[in-house]
């Protein structure tokens, strides 16, 4: 682009630095006790070219006006910011969202949270996040998609096609960074920032397929993760960064590190100081240095060593002017008027809060409750904030409808009763006769706990993945009441609780709904709205089990009941609490006839795959269908299932339909002997059915031709 070469002709090597360089007020840079002065300083001195943290439209402007007015060169900042799940308008948690396996719902939260960032000036959020994970212990499994690498790519998709739309430089629209490349999800024993070492084959297989599908469909930027693989932090790996992601799918967006990882180099053990950092974050093509100060004070030194090029240089800094211009910043820095979509912004959050939570138990239907039973609400995982779960960008100020509200609002006056019994953390356990005495004299109880928001996220990984506090104290003390109890369960991740599924008459997972989390709730308790929601992540029984999830390689000894020499446990079933995809209605589906047009293919060819899905309930409402493919024999042996569909279909109560999958042969490749996509002719199993669970499944073989 000729504009941006003229530009590059004219930067100095600060000014340059300057574009690679993101900072924060209050976090900035190269003084150690910052101020809002050093940040000005930089800023009119072009050592700035983007910032975060930094929310609302007059806080944006007046910094866009310096850099757009003051400084030398005219170029406008990029503001960055997490929307994880929503900027003013929280959504549920991306663990939550994903449970509804709903790309149309992920999109649509994601266009809605894009104006509403957009309309604050901020242009860059760092979302998706599209880690696989299968170690609830680690704590961002709230920010992530779950255990599948399919349904990861799905989401991760659907979330960029609704944060950039078509255009970049729509004042409805914001740059999308997939994040965290790197195998962030595999780290040690859960434990957030440690080591990760696995397979190539792994990466490649379970780790890299949401990224890739995103760089290959114009996401603006990709953020490294923390960790190393193997030795090699990925914020410096070229292999991973400039072989494959630039190299092999041709990504030729931004990567920007990610906070202060630059500098962490250092720590990490493979650079000795700041300039030797920030060479091989260059060298691997990472073009910002978030927050760090590697680039600032460390690339020139790197280039007098000539450890760097002005040429590596020069191509970081085009990448950033690049996206400054798509996201149209040179025409347009100040954001154009906010539009007014509040009341749809909040009915949207509602149908995200009734499609995310996942009924996992619901013995004699006890739900859906009725409005004239006598209901004694308990728990202290009511209200606010609690609700929401961590990244919540510009919504704290935002009404949260609680629990109570949202009941209270259906029920007859006088039928609702409340008491917290304990807080979520602590030890003071004197209201539990309190909710003793109002459970009692309840029809039902609908008792709500679960995690706080601070112990899911970054930095929040737990050994223990139980209910905080002394709230095991009052469940069990209102389950000995024997009153029919539907525990609501607020978490950033599956928790390993058995007794209480064993107990509790019925149990929804609610994850952290989001602002409409009562009136969802209120809306799923009393039927109005059919849960729908399954889990994105295989639920285990207990901590000893992970890594649980539903696509293990399989085993020569495949665990058998009559057989001890067989892969199980001594002491705990083999088998998760709840299996990938569990997730139950109020409505009674049943799938069945699964077949396919003809039993022989060749890799050209697309598979039609249909089943029959009733509804033996008595209520309408929506199925879920997967599909799931497994390659019987393979070289090397192919993972026991993988998911290759999903199917939405709603029917009415007695009606049936059927669910069409078109599976293009070249879907059931797999990273074959050098780690390219190969499909390998032989018999495929094709498993059709609500969930994981070998019960649930229907299955056939089809036969690929070479
Ligand atoms: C650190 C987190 O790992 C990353 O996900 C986030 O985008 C940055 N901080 C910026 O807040």
């Amino acid at each position: 682009m000729a504009f941006i070469e003229k530009l590059l002709r004219e930067m100095t090597l600060d000014e340059k630095i300057g574009q690679l360089t993101m900072g924060n007020i209050g976090g900035v840079i190269h003084s150690n006790n910052p101020s809002d002065d050093d940040l000005l300083d930089d800023l009119r001195a072009g050592r700035l070219g983007s910032l975060i943290g930094i929310y609302g439209e007059a806080a944006t402007a007046r910094l866009q006006r310096i850099a757009v007015e003051e400084t030398r060169l005219r170029i406008p900042l990029i503001f960055a910011c997490d929307v994880m799940h929503g900027y003013r308008t929280i959504f549920p948690v991306p663990l939550g969202e994903a449970s509804a396996f709903d790309p149309d719902l992920w999109e649509r939260t994601a266009r809605v949270a894009a104006a509403e960032t957009r309309a604050d000036g901020v242009t860059l959020t760092f979302a998706p996040m599209a880690d696989v994970t299968r170690d609830p212990r680690w704590g961002r499994v709230v920010e992530s998609p779950g255990e599948d690498p399919w349904l990861a790519a799905q989401f991760a998709a659907a979330k960029v096609k609704g944060f950039q739309g078509a255009d970049l430089s729509r004042s409805d629209a914001v740059g999308a960074t997939v994040k965290h490349i790197g195998a962030y999800g595999a780290v040690t024993a859960g434990r957030d920032y440690a080591s990760v070492d696995i397979s190539e084959r792994q990466l490649n297989e379970v780790y890299l397929p949401p990224f890739r599908a995103t760089a290959e469909n114009g996401v603006a930027a990709i953020m490294p993760s923390f960790n190393d693989l193997a030795g090699v932090p990925t914020t410096a790996s070229a292999t991973l960064l400039r072989d494959i992601v630039r190299g092999r799918w041709g990504f030729d967006g931004v990567i920007v590190s990610d906070f202060n990882a630059v500098p962490e180099l250092i720590k990490h053990g493979v650079a000795e100081d700041l300039a030797q950092a920030a060479a091989l974050a260059l060298r691997a093509s990472v073009d910002i240095d978030m927050l760090g100060t590697a680039y600032m004070l460390g690339l020139p030194v790197a280039l007098k060593r000539g450890d760097v090029t002005i040429e590596m240089i020069d191509e970081a800094v085009r990448r950033v002017l690049t996206l400054k211009v798509k996201l149209g910043l040179f025409e347009r820095p100040f954001p154009a008027a906010r539009g007014s979509a509040e009341r749809e912004a909040r009915a949207l959050a509602r149908e995200a809060g009734t499609k995310s939570p996942v009924l996992l138990k619901n013995e004699q239907s006890l739900l859906p409750l009725k409005p004239q039973q006598r209901i004694a609400l308990i728990g202290p995982v009511l209200g606010g904030d609690l609700l929401l779960g961590g990244w919540q960008a510009a919504g704290n100020d935002v009404k949260v409808v609680t629990i109570r509200e949202g009941l209270s609002a259906v029920m007859s006056p006088g039928t609702l009763s409340f008491a917290k019994g304990v807080d979520p953390i602590g030890d003071d356990v004197s209201g539990i006769a309190e909710a003793v005495r109002i459970a009692r004299e309840a029809d039902v109880v609908v008792l709500s706990i679960g995690e706080l928001e601070g112990h899911t996220g970054e930095a929040a990984s737990r050994a223990d993945i139980d209910l905080p506090g002394r709230q095991r104290e009052l469940a069990e003390a209102v389950l000995d009441t024997g009153r029919p109890t539907v525990v609501l369960l607020s978490a950033g991740r599956p928790l390993t609780l058995p007794w209480l599924f064993e107990r509790a008459q019925a149990v929804m997972a609610l994850w952290f709904p989001g602002i409409e989390t009562g009136n969802a709730v209120a809306d799923l308790l009393f039927g109005r709205a059919n849960p729908s929601g399954k889990l994105a992540i295989s639920w285990p029984r207990s901590v000893g089990q992970i890594p649980i999830f539903c696509g293990e390689r399989p085993t020569g000894r495949p665990f058998s009941t009559s057989d001890m020499y067989t892969s199980g446990y001594l002491d705990t079933p083999v088998t998760p609490q709840f299996p990938f995809g569990h997730g139950l209605s109020y409505s009674r589906f049943e799938i069945g006839n699964l077949r396919t047009n003809v039993a022989a293919f060749t890799t050209a060819d697309t598979i039609i795959i249909e089943a029959d899905v009733s509804n033996a309930g008595a209520m309408a409402g929506e199925e879920t269908v997967l599909l799931f493919v497994r390659d019987v024999v393979a070289w090397p042996a192919a993972p026991v299932m993988e998911l290759r569909g999903v199917k939405k279909i709603r029917l009415a109560p007695g009606a049936s339909g059927t669910v069409r999958f078109e599976l293009a042969v070249k879907a059931l490749a797999f990273p074959g002997g050098d780690l390219g996509p190969e499909v390998q002719p032989g018999e495929f199993e094709l498993m059709v059915g609500s969930s994981a669970a070998p019960a649930a499944l229907a299955r056939t073989r089809i036969r690929v031709n070479g």
